[in-house]
Order: structure tokens, then C-alpha cells, then sequence
């Protein structure tokens, strides 16, 4: 054996003295000024700003800027950069005739993956340490990626996608796209208010990934595709989906409880429950709940918000001594769900937000960089003899 136990989660490896943890978990992988979790408190803050005052006074663009910047913008670079933004909403018609060519029924988050890598071909790679190439950059994704979004709906749906328009505001302007009728106020502000709350989040793993990918000195879009493609699955932003899957199995209040205890005993997860970071509630699931109570009683209640509700309260008592509460994954879909987002959009549109503080790494790592390179604990064969084919046997896999 090269490897023992230590106890807890920690494998040592007895030749290197190397020390091992599934997940990484507890390992700092690098220092940054971006994000703040507390999360035994059950607090979070960007840049030192707590996320209750930003998702009350800020908007998802003075967000993004103050995440990737560093400070909040003065209204002159707002303005500039708001500007900026709506002047590169548009996608080249190639990225949509390259849209229609993409299977209806395949994944949204598919769809933006390819998408966001395809920006890629249509910008040169310059000096990326060019302070104009990075606000290009950054102008360009978080104004086309929604775009891309919206797109793909249309295109799915045998549509043309409809052009931005320049008279709404970000996620209004979004809502649009993709809606295709214009949206109420408060709709369009409670979306804002939910891509202020996904924006960032430390070092999650489609963030990690995002820097991984940036330490290679790669362009910002290769970054922003990796990343989307590790946000899609179930246990990272893809939960938003499965909570709602859940919810509806679940079907009524009265079943939660019996619907945990045997997800308990089989030992399966709870969707949109538990976080490597937080023991308590997730905060951004405290707003996002106090938003679906918003939205309910303009639009009308959602059934399936009791069946969460009624979960809830049954998982303090089987799942909290063991600090698992709801995440932020846990109400932001009934959220969407009455917003009009189709079910399988709510994982883009956590990508959608999450560009700010992909984008916020992307800078970072590029100020002090340095590659990505973990080591390995071996746990293969020891060295062996060549084998001829002819005398082997029972080969693996076979
Ligand atoms: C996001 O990291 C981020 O910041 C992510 C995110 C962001 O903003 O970027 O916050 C967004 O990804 C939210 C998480 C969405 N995923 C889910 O909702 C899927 C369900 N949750 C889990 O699978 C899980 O809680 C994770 C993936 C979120 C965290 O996994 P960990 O830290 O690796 O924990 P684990 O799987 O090793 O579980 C530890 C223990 C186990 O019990 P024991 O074997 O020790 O007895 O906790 C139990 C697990 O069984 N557990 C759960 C559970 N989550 C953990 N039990 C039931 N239901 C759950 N959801």
C-alpha cells in the first residue's frame, strides 16, 4: 500500500509525506480580494460589500463592475460602461446560423458552452495583459452571453431570435429576448436582483475552473466555455433544474417528509441541499425565498413553493444537525419558474451571472499568475516487465 488513512478525509502518501483531500476541501488553491464567505454566520459580501446592501441598492451591471474592478463605479464609468455593454448585445449572425445547426433537443448550457468558446474565433488573441483587450473582453461576454441564451430559445423553437433593444435595461432587455414581450418592472427587477445574488462566489468549482483554465494564459473566452461546462452539472449550478424535478415528484406538502426519510436512508442527495462552504442557510437562499414571496403575491402563488416550504422544515430537523440547509440552488427556481424561464434555462441563467465573477478570477489570476500544476498521489501498478501480445491474458477491460 502507498497510501494511509490519517483519519478524517486525509489520505497520506507514505513515499512523498504528500497529504491528500477528496475535493480539496479545506485547501486554499489560491488568495483573493473578490468574494467573502462566512459561513458558519451564514454571510457573504463582494469586495466588501455586504450581498443584502447590493441586492437592495446595486444592479447586476454596477455588480459586475464593482466584482471585476474592484470599486463601484462612479456614474460617469457607469454610464460608459452600461453603454458599452447595450452596444455589444448583438451576436453575429454566424454564431446563429451556427446555433441552428445545434440539435433542438439538446442542452441549453450545451448550446452556451459551444457558443462562448465560438467568440473565440471572432476576436483576435491579443497581449492579454492589455488593460483594453480585458475590458473588450469583459464588454463582450457579459453583453453577448445573455444574447446567446435568448437565442438558442428562439432557435429551439424554430424562431428567429429577436434583436436586443436599446431601450431596456440589462435584464429587462433579457427578459425580452427572450419572452419576446416586454416585461413588468418588477419582474425585470427581481430577475436583476437574482444575477446580483449568482454573481460570485469564491473558489466554486466552475470558478476553479474558470482560473485553471486562465492560468494557461488562454483568451477569456475558452475561460468563460470551461467554466460554463463545469457549472452544468447536478451537484454544482445543474441543481437549480433537479430542484424543481424534485419539488414536482415530491408533489405535495404532506409527502416531503416521507420523501426525505427514504432519500436519507438510500443515502441520495436532496437537490438544492448542503454546501462545501456553508453549515447554516445559504444567504442568497434567504433572499431568493423572500423573492418568490414578492413575486407570488403579484402574480399569484406557486403550488410547488409549499412542497419546497414543507421540505424545508422537515430537513432542519433530519439534515440540520449535520449543517445541511438549503442552498442558493433551492428557491432560485421557483423564481425563475414564475418568471417564465423554461426549466431547462435555469442553469444558463446562472451562467449568465456568474460571468461577473468568472470574469472578476479571470483578471485576477492574470495580475499575479501563475499555472495550475497540483500533484498526484500514484496509486497504479509498481514498474513491471513489457508483456508481447501474444502472451497476454485477461487483458483489463477485455
Ligand atoms: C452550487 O461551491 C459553491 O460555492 C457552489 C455554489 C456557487 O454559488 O457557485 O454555491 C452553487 O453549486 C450549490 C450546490 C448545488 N448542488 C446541490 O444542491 C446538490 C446537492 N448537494 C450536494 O451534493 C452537496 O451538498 C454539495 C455538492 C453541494 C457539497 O458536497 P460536499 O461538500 O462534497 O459534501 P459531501 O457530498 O461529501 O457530503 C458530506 C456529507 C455526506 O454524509 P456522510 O457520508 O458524511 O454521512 O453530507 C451529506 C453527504 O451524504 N450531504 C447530503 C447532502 N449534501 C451533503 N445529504 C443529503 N442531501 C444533500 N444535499
Amino acid at each position: 500500500m502507498v497510501v494511509s488513512q490519517t483519519g478524517g478525509t486525509e489520505i497520506r502518501h507514505e513515499r512523498t509525506g504528500l497529504v491528500f483531500r477528496p475535493g480539496l476541501e479545506g485547501v486554499p488553491a489560491t488568495q483573493s480580494s473578490i468574494c467573502d464567505i462566512d459561513g458558519l454566520q451564514g454571510r457573504l459580501s463582494y469586495r466588501g460589500y455586504s450581498l443584502d446592501d447590493l441586492a437592495v441598492h446595486s444592479s447586476f451591471l454596477e455588480t459586475t463592475y464593482l466584482l471585476i474592478w474592484g470599486e463601484l463605479p462612479t456614474p460617469q464609468q457607469f454610464r460608459d460602461f452600461e453603454h458599452e455593454v447595450q452596444m455589444h448585445r448583438r451576436v453575429s449572425f454566424r454564431v446563429r446560423d451556427m446555433m441552428k445547426c445545434f440539435p433542438a433537443n439538446g442542452h441549453p448550457m450545451d448550446a452556451l458552452q459551444s457558443s462562448a468558446a465560438s467568440l473565440g474565433l471572432f476576436y483576435s488573441r491579443r497581449a492579454i495583459d492589455d488593460p483594453q483587450y480585458i475590458y473588450d473582453a469583459v464588454v463582450r461576454l457579459i453583453a453577448k452571453i445573455p444574447t446567446m441564451v435568448a437565442a438558442f430559445q428562439l432557435i429551439r423553437k424554430g424562431q428567429d431570435p429577436i434583436q436586443p433593444r436599446d431601450d431596456l435595461a440589462y435584464s429587462a432587455n433579457f427578459l425580452y429576448m427572450l419572452t419576446e414581450q416586454e416585461p413588468d418592472p418588477l419582474a425585470s427587477r427581481i430577475f436583476d436582483r437574482c444575477l446580483i445574488l449568482h454573481a460570485e462566489h469564491s473558489l466554486n468549482a466552475s470558478t476553479f475552473s474558470a482560473r485553471v483554465t486562465a492560468s494557461t494564459l488562454t483568451d477569456p473566452y475558452a475561460v468563460v466555455a470551461s467554466a460554463v461546462g463545469t457549472l452544468a452539472g447536478p451537484l454544482h449550478g445543474g441543481a437549480n433544474e433537479d430542484v424543481l424535478a424534485m419539488l414536482e415528484e415530491i408533489g405535495t406538502p404532506e409527502q416531503a417528509d416521507s420523501y426525505l426519510e427514504s432519500a436519507v436512508a438510500s443515502k441520495r442527495k436532496v437537490m438544492g441541499f448542503g454546501h462545501r462552504e456553508y453549515k447554516v442557510k445559504d444567504p442568497r437562499a434567504v433572499i431568493l425565498q423572500s423573492l418568490a414571496e414578492e413575486l407570488f403575491a403579484r402574480f399569484g402563488h406557486d403550488e410547488l413553493y409549499d412542497v419546497a416550504h414543507a421540505l424545508e422544515t422537515a430537513a432542519a430537523i433530519r439534515l440540520g444537525p449535520k449543517g445541511i440547509y438549503p442552498n442558493v440552488d433551492f428557491y432560485s427556481g421557483l423564481v425563475y419558474r414564475k418568471l417564465g424561464i423554461p426549466r431547462d434555462l435555469f442553469t444558463p441563467v446562472f451562467a449568465i451571472s456568474r460571468v461577473a465573477g468568472w470574469l472578476a478570477h479571470w483578471r485576477e489570476q492574470l495580475g499575479a499568475n501563475r499555472i495550475f500544476r497540483p500533484s498526484q498521489i500514484y496509486t497504479g501498478t509498481s514498474m513491471r516487465h513489457w508483456v508481447p501480445a501474444d502472451e497476454r491474458v485477461n487483458a483489463a477491460g477485455a
